[in-house]
């Protein structure tokens, strides 16, 4: 009920105030993670985030004059405010510095000379993939890393892959191989747990909150809620990620392994949403269409449209509106720092590890499933989190106007580490679907 309450006044300030979409944090910032993340005080966050964003631009503007023979990769790096541009020769610098375009962002850049250029990391990239394939490689996560300048395997159970271990191991340069961490492991399950322990904190407000018809907070579906479609064995959980709109009807998009052992006797795959805070489930659709290759998603049509929301529910914090969507892979830079909502481990973020990177996830009963082109972040996650949306801040000095530009969602999550892969937007997106944003909404009431 608690929840009924938060989410209610946050609705009337969207209709009483439409030009001032206010979210508010309850107890604390959605820029404490943030702080934790860099090591800076809080107040730093919001100008970091602002240079951010010129680095990205920056940065997409760059990534096309690199020749990828002499060139290594990029990456940003927010504390000092520099785009580092590998290079395996530095006196060839002229051609980046005395280019025009880049003029505004010249006090930004920083050349390193490195080993291996772009073309040198791809063609390991490519052979490490194909020896994955031959050694039937599952649980596995190759990345690109520009900042490391190598190629990274993450492996969830090495002692299984030997022989591909050796393999892998007489390429050069030698990729990194990485796999769980014994010390880790017990660390990260333990606050996992006290996390789950930890009932969200939103008390505060049922006072002075206003009083509606709880009927309509409950039926609409927020990204970042935790839904499943079950039988009555077993309850499967993932999370909401967000609203598509295709010819004329709307959508909730997740994951497709969602779907995985849901199917009804009658063919249908019913999709029911955890009311936050409590226990209760209802039913709120079918998904209707489902891939699990080469993207790992599925859209549920709601039976009602009342459930169509732009909004990103954060657990303890507070709700994000959805105001923008990038659809392309170039405003991604490595080093940049990006939010997630899952159902299972809730608010947090991290750096962008890779912007890089194949992986090959096995499920149980099915099999393996191959997934390219995705990104990968230093954040945690768990079973629950898969559909959650992927996320930065617009206007990051402003958070009583904080709108999110969306990335992408959740495939996968890698145990006893902090590190997620997600699915950009490009590739969930057919030509014809739109992410539901905060316009739609305003322009439905005519503002
Ligand atoms: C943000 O960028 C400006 C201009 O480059 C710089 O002067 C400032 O120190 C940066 N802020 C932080 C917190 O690094
Ligand atoms: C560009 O290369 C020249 C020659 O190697 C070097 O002196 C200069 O420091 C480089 N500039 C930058 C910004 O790294
Ligand atoms: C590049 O390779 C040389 C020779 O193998 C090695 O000594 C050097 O440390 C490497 N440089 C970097 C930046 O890794
Ligand atoms: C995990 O926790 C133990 C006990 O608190 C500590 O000694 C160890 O250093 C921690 N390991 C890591 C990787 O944080
Ligand atoms: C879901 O699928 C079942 C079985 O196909 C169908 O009977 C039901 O009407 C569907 N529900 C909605 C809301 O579309
Ligand atoms: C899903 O079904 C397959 C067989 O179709 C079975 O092997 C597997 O254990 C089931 N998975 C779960 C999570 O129940």
């Amino acid at each position: 009920m608690k929840y009924t309450y938060i989410l209610l006044s946050q609705l009337i300030f969207l209709f009483i105030l439409p030009n001032h979409l206010k979210v508010y944090a309850i107890n604390s910032s959605p820029y404490s993670e943030i702080a934790k993340l860099l090591n800076v005080p809080e107040s730093e966050v919001p100008e970091l985030l602002v240079n951010q964003t010129i680095l990205l631009e920056g940065n997409k503007i760059l990534i096309p004059l690199l020749d990828e023979s002499i060139y290594g990769g990029t990456y940003i790096d927010l504390i000092a405010n520099k785009i580092f541009i590998n290079t395996i020769d530095i006196s060839k610098n002229e051609s980046i510095i005395n280019n025009p375009v880049m003029k505004p962002y010249l006090n930004l850049l920083s050349f390193v000379e490195v080993n291996n250029s772009l073309s040198k990391l791809n063609e390991i990239f490519n052979q490490v993939n194909t020896l994955v394939k031959n050694f039937n490689v599952v649980n596995v996560i190759i990345s690109n890393q520009y900042k490391v300048n190598n190629i990274v395997i993450f492996l969830d159970q090495p002692e299984l892959y030997q022989a591909f271990i050796n393999s892998a191991k007489k390429l050069n340069p030698t990729p990194i191989i990485d796999g769980p961490n014994e010390d880790i492991k017990e660390n990260s399950s333990s606050t996992l747990k006290s996390r789950e322990n930890n009932s969200p904190i939103l008390e505060s407000h049922e006072n002075n909150s206003p009083t509606l018809e709880s009927r309509e907070i409950h039926l609409r579906i927020l990204s970042g809620y935790a839904i499943g479609a079950s039988n009555e064995k077993s309850r499967f959980k993932c999370t909401a990620g967000f609203w598509v709109r295709q010819q004329g009807l709307a959508y909730l998009a997740t994951s497709g392994h969602c779907a995985l052992n849901a199917t009804e006797p009658h063919g249908s795959i019913k999709f029911y949403f955890i009311v936050p805070g409590t226990d209760k489930t209802k039913f709120f659709g079918n998904m209707t269409r489902f891939e699990l290759e080469p993207v790992d998603r599925g859209f549920i049509l709601p039976y009602d449209e009342y459930s169509v929301s732009p909004f990103i529910f954060a657990h303890e914090l507070q709700m994000f509106a959805i105001t923008d969507f990038t659809r392309t892979l170039v405003n991604f830079a490595e080093g940049a720092v990006v939010c997630k909502s899952g159902a299972a481990t809730g608010y947090s973020c991290g750096k962008v590890l890779s912007v890089k990177v194949n992986t090959v996830l096995f499920h149980v009963g099915y099999g393996r499933f191959d997934y390219e082109g995705l990104i990968e972040v230093s954040m945690r996650g768990s079973y629950g989190d898969g559909g959650a949306p992927v996320f930065s801040y617009n206007n990051p000095l402003d958070l009583s106007q904080t709108g999110v530009n969306l990335f992408g969602m959740i495939v996968g999550a890698t145990r006893y580490q902090p590190k997620i892969v997600f699915t950009p937007l490009y590739q969930i997106l057919d030509s014809d679907m739109d992410v539901v944003t905060i316009h739609e909404l305003l322009s439905n009431f005519n503002f």
